[in-house]
């Protein structure tokens, strides 16, 4: 019997130990202060915040073309018909952001709205008009306007001729690229061509989630991942070439990439090759010293496509000329991170249909049961998965700057939103530890700004720092606790897990203006 309580105080302090040591890892900096420099903003997409979807004279885009289609795709019908009104609100966009003191905001422009034909014979002045007060507005107050050209909505009339995986898809966006450096880079000085490639190809037209829903896993995907990122480079290669000089901005993508963590010792291939899949093949073409599509997935997508029966690959070729373009064809990584995924290998267990995306992959995908969840029921917060992710980055790609373009955490709103807080206090923990370890990391962004259209969850789960009333034809936006607390850190510049704020206190603004 003593015998047995011995071993049980062993096993008592073993599990203390274990829990302490798992536990001090991020909470082992009572009060962390944040390197100089980086820079801290917050992030939203046309899309699902600016509204107005058939005013002054924009046209249609393919997220309106799915969300009006019956029967309704997204949860409760939501469209973003309305969303937060933004086109009509932004002056209080900018004043929430000089309450949180962000020093810039990155918003994306809707392709549409500037060219209703979605070529450049003709430019909507009421919608350049738009982004232009947006834009000085923000300027006014010195908060840097990081802009996206293509966050996911593609005119209608593109996507009626093939989208993204209409090679002709590379002219249509360097057009378009081209208008708006000429309107919009006289002040914008940091850009993003496209919001994650991964999303637009394998969720728009490899799989069925979002717009324009083709389904098409295993080629259109793949067809996409080509055009996407030579229309990239084009837009990349003529802002260097013919604004650079005059305009003196900085161009990259921003890609998002999830860490995919080996379930045991056998499967760090698996996991590997969903890095590599998932997110390599759009991060290798632009940032390995080599360039190209990575090389496990060209060999493992030939082999497949002979083995079914193919004459070639489904993934189609670079040119020897199309590597160089792409090769190097950013000034910085962006990079959205939310979560991480157990990766595995079982050669047993056939769940996708061959061929497609997932089949090429060869990999299983699980979570944690000890995760804790967000909303979003693919959000797991895992931290230390972000560390690893910036620490690969750093080692495969030479340290390239990075910006953290999206960070952020779900809930089913509410103010009171402490597990947000935490989320973000562990997540920006874990960037300091890669960066103390030599990460270049030259900015931060939370998603989102406020709460916003969350495509086919339509508004079920809530991303803002800020609230957004969607009963309120108003759409008024109130400010969250991790609101209160996300000013803190930037005001502060540390990193304080107990610092409470006081929210029975109005946010206030705290730039002298
Ligand atoms: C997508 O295509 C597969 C066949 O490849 C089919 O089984 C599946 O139901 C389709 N999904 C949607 C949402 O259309
Ligand atoms: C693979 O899955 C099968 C079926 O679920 C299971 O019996 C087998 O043990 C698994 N193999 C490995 C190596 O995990």
């Amino acid at each position: 019997m003593m015998c047995l309580l011995k071993y049980w105080l062993l096993f008592l302090v073993l599990v203390l130990v274990a829990f302490a040591d798992c536990k001090s890892r991020y909470n082992r900096h009572e009060i962390r202060k944040i390197p100089d420099g980086i820079l801290f903003g917050t992030a939203t997409a046309s899309y699902q915040v600016e509204g107005a979807w058939d005013e002054d004279g924009k046209s249609e885009n393919i997220w309106d073309r799915l969300t009006h289609s019956k029967p309704c795709p997204v949860k409760n019908c939501d469209t973003g018909d309305i969303a937060d009104d933004s086109y009509h609100q932004y002056e209080r966009d900018v004043e929430m952001m000089r309450e949180l003191g962000l020093d810039f905001y990155r918003f994306s422009l809707s392709w549409s709205r500037i060219l209703p034909t979605s070529f450049p014979d003709k430019i909507n002045k009421k919608g350049v008009q738009y982004y232009n007060n947006l834009i000085d507005e923000m300027l006014k107050y010195n908060i840097q306007p990081m802009v996206t050209l293509y966050h996911w909505d593609l005119p209608q009339k593109l996507q009626d001729m093939g989208g993204w995986t209409n090679p002709h898809v590379v002219d249509w966006f360097t057009d378009y690229a081209r208008i708006v450096f000429e309107l919009f880079g006289d002040r914008v000085k940091y850009w993003f061509t496209i919001n994650e490639p991964r999303e637009v190809c394998y969720e728009g037209y490899g799989g069925a989630n979002f717009a324009p829903a083709y389904n098409l896993s295993g080629y259109g995907d793949y067809m996409c991942a080509k055009n996407l990122l030579v229309a990239h480079a084009k837009a990349y290669h003529m802002y260097k070439n013919e604004f650079s000089r005059t305009q003196g901005g900085t161009v990259g993508i921003a890609a998002s990439a999830s860490w995919f963590e080996p379930k045991s010792e056998k499967d760090a291939e698996a996991a590997e090759d969903a890095r590599q899949f998932e997110w390599g093949l759009y991060t290798n073409p632009i940032f390995s010293k080599n360039g190209d599509f990575p090389q496990v997935v060209k060999d493992r997508v030939a082999a497949k496509s002979f083995e079914q029966g193919f004459f070639r690959s489904r993934l189609p070729e670079f040119t020897p000329e199309e590597v160089e373009l792409v090769k190097g064809s950013s000034d910085f990584l962006g990079i959205n991170h939310y979560t991480s995924k157990i990766t595995y290998r079982n050669a047993s267990i056939t769940t996708f249909p061959s061929p497609s995306f997932y089949d090429d992959i060869e990999a299983l995908y699980d979570y944690d049961f000890t995760w804790e969840t967000a909303a979003s029921s693919w959000l797991k917060v895992v931290p230390w998965g972000f560390y690893k992710l910036l620490t690969k980055l750093r080692t495969d790609y030479d340290n390239p700057p990075i910006y953290i373009t999206e960070n952020g955490f779900s809930t089913r709103g509410g103010l009171e939103d402490d597990s947000r807080i935490a989320y973000y206090r562990q997540y920006i923990d874990a960037m300091l530890d890669a960066i103390d370890e030599g990460s270049d990391v030259r900015a931060y962004t939370a998603w989102s700004l406020m709460d916003n259209f969350e495509w086919r969850q339509g508004y079920t789960e809530r991303f803002g720092l800020y609230e957004v009333d969607y009963e309120d034809p108003k759409r008024t936006r109130t400010a969250r606790k991790s609101a209160y607390v996300y000013k803190e850190i930037i005001r502060s510049r540390q990193l304080d897990y107990h610092y409470e704020p006081d929210t029975t206190l109005p946010i206030t603004i705290d730039d002298g203006q």
